[in-house]
């Protein structure tokens, strides 16, 4: 085993396309064998130029944002030992990992709060490859909101042939000086949520991504903001959707323009132009033109590359395939209870505006858990019918499992794989899987106001 501790990279190391992790040399055979982890992770204070005007209060993985990139491979044992500096509880959550309930990462459904001090080791398995990533599960509208997020990219068992270049994207809600504005306003946090103010991709602002001329690209983009949906597109250039949300699809597609909502990841291949100094600029495209987040330029590449034609497919993850025939079909509405007051008698934000199956979770209630949304039995397919009955839409995350989208009544589907759908407002769509993996699972909007104010529960799997 390994151990590698993270280099502190700055932003810069960030936008080219190689994290480096230091490997430590290893010592006497002994020292190795007493190695327990591949990576020390911490949550702490820090401060980070995000805003021109001056530096922001950040509380940052390692202390840095953005947050270094955790790499581990397909089938093997990844261990994190997970240090708390922040000067309150908090929890790594890793995001579309089927990983094992207890290293899940939420606050008193699968451990105890990591108290401030303390450290946790997370060791786990990922029995799938693709883009994910982490973050706490505690105070999230701050903790996230302040820069506690970060990728994690799960290596496939056989390397593939693409040159991988991470792209994160977080808005943050600050004003030109780097100070705060509020991370939440109640009105906001009723409808879309709370959006931000400056964009940043890999930490900087728009900026100018450097790749090798003539090499096959996997871009991978990661929606690591509390709120915002960002309708990925690259326009003209030729570039196609090889996996979502980490699951590779059956035959890659051309990207035209793909919404990609908090916490949801997108995989594209392309293949770079031969001229340097090419540019290629990324959109959100919203309005009739987008708005460039960031764009790539082509430079001169380190070594040889041979030609590289087509984009092939990512091999396919091992998720069990839904047995659509037997399955048990549960239903559940999200909604917004419009007749609760933002305000209790004292004046007091009441942060319940959110149900799903006219149930709203209560923060308060984090240490009295509820009752779960439901109970399924272990090997069991269920199929999920989801009716979005808001006029806002909704990426809806489910922990622990990958699901297949089957059908939606505003679009036509070609299933898929995800952890998280995206719910247009008013939508239904049918999801299903097999119910493989014990435990209880958190089952939320990653509208992270959304989940605070109500739109939360979990389901158990026994
Ligand atoms: Cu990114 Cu509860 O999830
Ligand atoms: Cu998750
Ligand atoms: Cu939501």
């Amino acid at each position: 085993m390994k151990r590698r501790t993270l280099l502190k990279t700055g932003a810069a190391g960030f936008a080219g396309a190689c994290f480096p992790t230091l490997s430590l040399a290893m010592g006497s055979a002994d020292e190795a064998s007493k190695a327990e982890y591949d990576y020390i992770l911490t949550a702490e204070p820090a401060k980070a130029r995000i805003a021109k005007g001056g530096d922001s209060d950040i509380l940052g993985f390692n202390g840095q944002f953005p947050a270094p990139v955790i790499r581990a491979k397909q089938g093997k044992l990844l261990r994190v030992l997970f240090i708390n500096k922040l000067d309150e509880a908090t929890t790594v959550h890793w995001h579309g990992i089927r990983i094992k309930n207890s290293m899940d990462g939420v606050p008193h459904l699968t451990q105890p709060p990591v108290e401030a001090g303390e450290s946790f080791l997370y060791e786990f398995t990922c029995p799938d490859a693709g883009t994910f990533w982490y973050h706490p599960h505690m105070n999230s509208v701050e903790q996230l909101g302040k820069g506690l997020v970060g990728a994690l990219i799960v290596e496939e068992e056989t390397p593939q042939d693409y040159h991988d270049v991470v792209i994160g994207l977080k808005d943050w809600r600050l004003k030109n000086d780097g100070s705060y504005l509020p991370l939440s306003i109640p009105r906001e946090a009723f409808r879309d949520g709370t959006l931000g103010t400056i964009a940043t991709v890999n930490g900087l602002q728009k900026p100018t991504i450097e790749v090798p001329a003539g090499e096959r690209l996997r871009l991978r983009f990661l929606n690591m903001d509390n709120t915002r949906v960002f309708n990925l597109s690259m326009r003209d250039s030729a570039a196609q959707i090889i996996a979502i949300d980490g699951s590779p699809i059956d035959k890659p597609v051309p990207l035209d323009v793909h919404p990609t909502g908090a916490g949801m990841r997108l995989d594209v291949g392309f293949i770079c132009p031969s001229e340097i100094a090419k540019e290629i600029p990324i959109y959100d495209m919203k309005g009739r033109f987008g708005v460039e987040i960031c764009r790539l330029k082509t430079v001169a590449p380190a070594k040889k590359i041979s030609n590289k034609t087509g984009i092939p497919a990512l091999p396919v993850n091992p998720i069990p395939a839904p047995q659509l025939a037997s399955a048990e079909s549960l239903s559940f509405v999200f909604e917004w209870a419009g007749a609760l007051s933002p305000s209790d008698a004292q004046g007091q934000v009441d942060h319940n505006f959110w149900l799903i199956n006219r149930r709203a979770w209560s923060d308060h209630s984090h240490q009295h858990l509820p009752e779960p949304l439901a109970v399924l039995s272990l090997g069991k397919t269920y199929i999920f019918e989801l009716h979005n009955a808001t006029p806002h839409h909704h990426p809806i995350h489910l922990h622990g499992l990958i699901f297949t989208v089957l059908e939606s009544d505003k679009k036509t589907i070609t299933p898929f794989h995800t952890d998280t759908i995206l719910l247009e407002k008013n939508e239904r769509a049918k999801i299903a899987f097999v119910a493989d993996n014990p435990g209880k699972w958190m089952f939320h909007c990653h509208v992270i106001e959304h989940m605070k104010t109500g739109l939360m529960g979990y389901i158990t799997i026994a």
